[in-house]
């Protein structure tokens, strides 16, 4: 099977229909990063998401809906806070978390009691959603433990020969994957940090919690437990404040005859002129933005990334850290 790109518009979105409606995946874009999509109620066809992926049986998936969807029909909204969020927030990288009313396979949700809902707001996305009008499972499209896909090249070179088409929509704005927040509780709690931050969603509900896991203890959310986001070459992660010692390293790899690039934000490259750069911009967005193109990007000239970590975990730092401790350390 060659695998095909299309542009994302009326004519493709027929086609993907097409697929869908016969057991099939499509590869689409999303704001966040791609997602490789199936209807959530045919087993048949999520089950073919699970292995070519190679994703472990145990990690569920977030049920994709547009934005005039019930999702009454798939969940119980049992806090008040539901409804200022989904103002708020969505169509957006917001991934919710509910009780589930058992409409999705159970493949989807791996057995589990719960769904997490996302309400993307890529306009491609939204129109394919409106198009199918039934929720549409889909985890990153890139093979498992790999970085995710910001772009269609970035997916056709991950799954070519395996799906039969890719909707291109564009590189992705927002670069990481949507925030997985467990709303099943009096309070909100983080399992998965993105670009909807604790900050923010603070700001309208009042409180927020972040799970233990993110400070590494309790497991919630079963993706985060697992290797994610690396590159196919080495990486070493060092801190803002250790810039001597990236040098050293870069110089020693180069020494080695190793193509070394080092990986960081705008504001640093002053510390490195005349060096192989992978420049991240200069905003908490544009970084996260820019982070999994510059990892697929360096996978491909680099032996060795060797990148530097965000001064803090505050607001969009706290996605950003987590996914590069995850792909470089
Ligand atoms: O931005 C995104 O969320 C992208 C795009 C395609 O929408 N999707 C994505 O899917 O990142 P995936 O499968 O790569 O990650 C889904 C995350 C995993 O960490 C998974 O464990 C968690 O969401 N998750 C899914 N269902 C859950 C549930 N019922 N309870 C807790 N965590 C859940
Ligand atoms: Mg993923």
């Amino acid at each position: 099977m060659q695998t095909k790109i299309y542009q994302i518009d009326e004519n493709s979105i027929k086609s993907a229909v097409k697929l869908f409606l016969s057991s099939d995946v499509v590869a689409f874009p999303t704001e966040t990063v791609y997602g490789l999509g199936a209807v959530a109620t045919d087993s048949t066809a999520v089950k073919k998401i699970y292995e070519i992926k190679g994703r472990p049986a145990d990690n569920p998936l977030i049920a994709h809906v547009h934005k005039d969807y019930d999702l009454t029909k798939l969940v119980y909204i049992e806090q008040d806070y539901v409804e200022k969020l989904k103002k708020a927030f969505t169509p957006g990288p917001l991934t919710m978390v509910f009780r589930s009313k058992g409409v999705v396979c159970s493949e989807a949700v791996c057995g589990g009691q719960t769904l997490a809902v996302r309400i993307p707001s890529h306009t491609g996305c939204q129109n394919l959603l409106k198009a199918i009008d039934m929720p549409i499972v889909a985890p990153s499209a890139n093979l498992s433990k790999h970085t995710s896909p910001v772009t269609a090249e970035h997916v056709y070179n991950d799954l070519n020969g395996k799906i039969q088409i890719i909707l291109d929509g564009g590189k992705c704005s927002g670069g990481i994957e949507s925030t997985v927040l467990d709303c099943t509780e009096k309070t909100p709690r983080i399992l998965r940090a993105g670009l909807i931050t604790k900050e923010m969603i603070e700001q309208v509900v009042g409180s927020c919690e972040i799970a233990k896991h993110l400070e590494s203890d309790k497991v919630r959310s079963p993706g985060v437990k697992y290797k994610h986001y690396r590159p196919k070459c080495q990486t070493a992660l060092y801190a803002e404040t250790d810039i001597e010692s990236v040098i050293k390293r870069y110089e020693a790899e180069q020494g080695l005859g190793k193509r070394a690039y080092i990986m960081c934000a705008d504001y640093l490259k002053e510390n490195f002129n005349g060096k192989n750069l992978l420049l991240l911009g200069n905003s908490q967005e544009q970084i996260a933005s820019n982070l999994y193109d510059k990892l697929l990007e360096g996978e491909k000239k680099a032996d060795i990334i060797i990148a530097i970590a965000m001064p803090d975990e505050k607001n969009v730092n706290l996605g950003i850290m987590n996914r590069m401790r995850k792909s470089c350390e």
